[in-house]
């Protein structure tokens, strides 16, 4: 018998995280946002946020560029604004979900790469490679030898994505390669740094965005379900706390202790925008 394969639990929730933002907040961007300026840090403003970082990205893009390939582009909407902008555009997309959203945005604008970046075959060459909070799913050594392999002589790495600090201690916040490691990793490659800039104190307030949301609604949400089944399923309710008892407690610490918040993103992650050159001959 066919065993089906599993499903990531970073692409289901990528996918929560696009009906949420949706249904909720209006926005259809899969990133944290920049924040800055006089834009308030609240929920309503998380769409605005949300365009600004892309607007954001769009401005670092150097001059003379023509051919992006936007790796990791979720639903389509910072390649709809690139080609907006007048760029040729094509987009790596793993997530069946989130490509069939892309292809509706993109239509025949953009080709769309149905597949991990680790296992992109093609013989295109691109002015401009694009990760956009993106760079972080893929593994580093293969992002950055198919980076070089698909950049054209003179292109750039654009990547706008948080990474590991050094600090010290145990953090709730998951995700990102260790910026040491990063640094050590890319020097071995012929792309020269042009940009490093540190935008963590403009992207973490999304966290405290996100806190509130869980504190006051997904908490609440959660103890009545586990209320529910205590009293009317209290049988059911003790297997599923013998057996998930480990996962529960996780689930408790990693979005309903109130850690994953700004300060603490702040201290366990740096948010960069990297541009780097392609000298490869
Ligand atoms: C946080 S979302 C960012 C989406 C979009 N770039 C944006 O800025 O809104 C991460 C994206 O990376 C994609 N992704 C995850 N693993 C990937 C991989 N191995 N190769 C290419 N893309 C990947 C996901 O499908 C998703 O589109």
């Amino acid at each position: 018998m066919n065993k089906q394969k599993k499903i990531d639990s970073r692409d289901i929730g990528l996918e929560i995280g696009l009906i949420l933002g949706q249904y909720f907040f209006n926005t259809e961007h899969l990133h944290y946002g920049y924040w800055a300026g006089d834009l308030d840090i609240n929920l309503k403003n998380l769409p605005q946020a949300q365009k600004n970082y892309c607007h954001f990205i769009i401005s670092q893009i150097p001059e003379g560029i023509k051919t992006i390939l936007d790796v990791g582009c979720g639903v389509g909407r910072s390649a709809f604004e690139l080609i907006n902008k007048g760029y040729r555009v094509d987009c790596v997309s793993p997530s069946p979900v989130l490509t069939e959203r892309a292809r509706m945005l993109l239509g025949e604008q953009s080709h769309i790469f149905e597949c991990d970046f680790e296992n992109i075959q093609t013989e295109n060459r691109y002015d401009m490679i694009l990760f956009s909070e993106s760079f972080q799913y893929i593994k580093l050594e293969k992002a950055l030898q198919n980076s070089v392999k698909l950049l054209n002589k003179d292109g750039y790495l654009l990547i706008c994505d948080f990474f590991k600090t050094d600090a010290k201690g145990k953090s709730v916040l998951g995700g990102g390669h260790k910026l040491a490691k990063f640094y050590e990793f890319i020097s071995q490659y012929p792309l020269i740094p042009i940009k490093d800039m540190d935008i963590t104190k403009e992207t973490a307030p999304n966290l405290d965005i996100i806190n509130g949301f869980l504190s006051n609604v997904g908490f609440p949400i959660w103890k009545t379900l586990i209320h529910f089944l205590d009293t009317n399923y209290h049988f059911i309710s003790r297997l599923i706390h013998w057996k998930y008892n480990r996962k529960i407690k996780k689930i408790n610490r990693k979005y309903f202790s109130g850690a994953r918040n700004a300060r603490n993103f702040s201290i366990y992650k740096s948010y960069r925008l990297l541009l780097y050159k392609n000298v490869s001959a």
